[in-house]
């Protein structure tokens, strides 16, 4: 994909400096989303005994002080990951109006203060000696993050080049797995995960945040958005000159026109419609149990938590396994962003989901026997790493793209908000147990895991068509053809009559 796209380098498509500078800009947004869920998982245990410490300075001069008691601390710390898929989730639902009011590059400019404060209250909660500033930081760095997250793919997509923008998308997701396997790193007790730095560890994040800032007002608004929101022609123009290189522009302009009257030929679909009209409720259906898929796999279970886990295995130096698991999602980003153009969406998830469901089942039996057979922790840790590589061909990044292509232009927005609101609920519910049940469970708990991947291999192989290659004429045949349950339930109803066959009725 890499070289189809700079097999162009010399064509009609120029890279200029002002497209590389705008890219490079609005990727920051995704280094810091991958920072912040990577940087929670190797201070755990030190981040953990300040809260302890601070537990106990606060009861000074009221008796004897007391050390703090395990449920807290396991309830303070789940908390303090989980919260950031809270803050996520509320603000992904700004997103649209925030991209809308304010434009794309204003928006990434403004949103810059949540990460600012996010990183400035967890930066001073050990000096503050206050867990609650530290749990009030991670839910404003995760709104930034929901924010973020769906504005840099908007924005790059947007200024690129069409027969770059492939390409140039994936930027993002490398920039976001980078991001974990930085925040890992910077972890180290070497570097930053220490007693003195983790509170270094979690502000760095504002470091990007105010380079973003002050890049983002040498680049230009994204073209599309000036023309087909604002209607701004002329500043449109500009833009495009900037980006391209070129004065003439007519060519782009030309497909912008045509974007906007398809766009116009297409109402937005409201949440309520989506859900209401028949033939938008089984692809639904299939967006949010995709996205589940994603988040209860256990993947953010190992990002999050993985230390410890490593931890309460007894293997040493866990913090260098964690760093591995960073390598290998890395690695497996870039061979996914190959295998997603080559091969298709179904086959890619189930082949993922079957993969790390193996994985998952290879670790809960390494871990039950590590007791007897200490050589076991090899087998898990690859085990673990499998996890995470067959994460990435399937799970990871399929769910996004079958969203996209189940929708056609109309309703896509807003089908993409509600899967991203099914995503940071079931982020936030795996972030915020996880935990408890290891507590309860012990080593069984990835067999949890490995079930429910069972559970949703059967509801792809039997609900989830291919949408690779396939107009939205030909996806919605498919339903059409394979009537599920959920239309079963209308047929019981009665109402068949109006859904069946004209959607247009409803
Ligand atoms: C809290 O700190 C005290 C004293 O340093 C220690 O004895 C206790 O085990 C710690 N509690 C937890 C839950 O880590």
């Amino acid at each position: 994909m890499m070289s189809d796209g700079f097999q162009h380098l010399g064509g009609a498509e120029r890279v200029t400096c002002t497209l590389i500078l705008s890219v490079f800009t609005a990727v920051l947004g995704s280094l810091q989303f991958g920072y912040n869920i990577g940087v929670i998982n190797a201070p755990q245990k030190i981040i953990e005994q300040s809260y302890n410490e601070t537990w106990i300075k606060r009861q000074a001069g009221v008796g004897e002080p007391l050390p703090i008691d395990q449920a807290t601390l396991t309830t303070l710390w789940s908390l303090s990951v989980a919260i950031f898929s809270i803050g996520g989730m509320v603000s992904s639902f700004l997103l649209g109006t925030l991209a809308e009011w304010l434009g794309r590059k204003k928006a990434m400019l403004v949103n810059n203060l949540l990460a600012v404060i996010g990183g400035i209250l967890m930066g001073l909660s050990q000096y503050c000696q206050s867990y609650e500033m530290l749990i009030l930081g991670r839910f404003v760095i995760g709104a930034y993050c929901g924010i973020s997250s769906g504005l840099v793919p908007m924005y790059v997509g947007e200024i690129s080049p069409t027969r770059l923008r492939g390409t140039l998308g994936t930027l993002h997701q490398l920039a976001i797995v980078s991001g974990i396997l930085v925040a890992q790193i910077f972890g180290l007790d070497v570097i930053m995960g220490t007693n003195e730095l983790w509170p270094l560890l979690l502000a760095v994040t504002v470091f990007p945040a105010v380079l973003q800032a002050t890049l983002l007002p040498l680049c230009p608004e994204s073209p599309r958005y000036l023309y087909i929101i604002r209607k701004e022609e002329g500043k449109a123009k500009h833009c495009l000159r900037m980006l391209t290189g070129r004065w003439d522009v007519t060519k782009s302009l030309m497909e912008m026109k045509e974007e906007k009257r398809k766009m116009d030929m297409e109402p937005k679909v409201t949440i309520a419609q989506l859900f209401k009209m028949a033939s938008y409720r089984q692809p639904i259906f299939i967006a949010i149990v995709l996205q589940l898929s994603q988040q209860l796999s256990g993947i953010n279970a190992v990002f999050y938590y993985s230390t410890s886990i490593f931890i309460g295995m007894g293997i040493q130096q866990p913090v260098y396994i964690t760093i591995g698991v960073g390598i290998v999602n890395t690695a497996f980003t870039v061979v996914s962003l190959f295998l997603v153009e080559r091969m298709g969406r179904r086959t890619l998830h189930l082949l993922g989901l079957a993969g790390m469901s193996g994985c998952a089942f290879t670790m809960t039996i390494s871990l039950a026997l590590l007791e007897k057979l200490p050589w076991m922790s090899y087998i898990s840790t690859v085990a673990i790493f499998g996890f995470v590589a067959f994460f990435e061909v399937g799970p990871g990044p399929i769910p996004w793209f079958i969203v996209a292509e189940l929708f056609s232009q109309g309703p896509r927005p807003t089908a993409m908000t509600i899967a991203g609101f099914a995503n940071w609920t079931s982020n936030f519910i795996v972030a915020m147990t996880f935990q408890y049940i290891v507590e309860l469970c012990g080593p069984f708990v990835f067999l949890i895991f490995a079930l429910l991947l069972i559970g949703f291999f059967g509801f792809t192989y039997f609900m989830v068509p291919e949408t690779r290659g396939k107009t939205f004429e030909q996806i919605a045949a498919t339903f059409r053809r394979n009537p599920s349950f959920l239309d079963w339930e209308f047929k019981q109803n009665g109402t068949e009559l109006e859904y069946l066959d004209d959607d247009s009725t409803v």
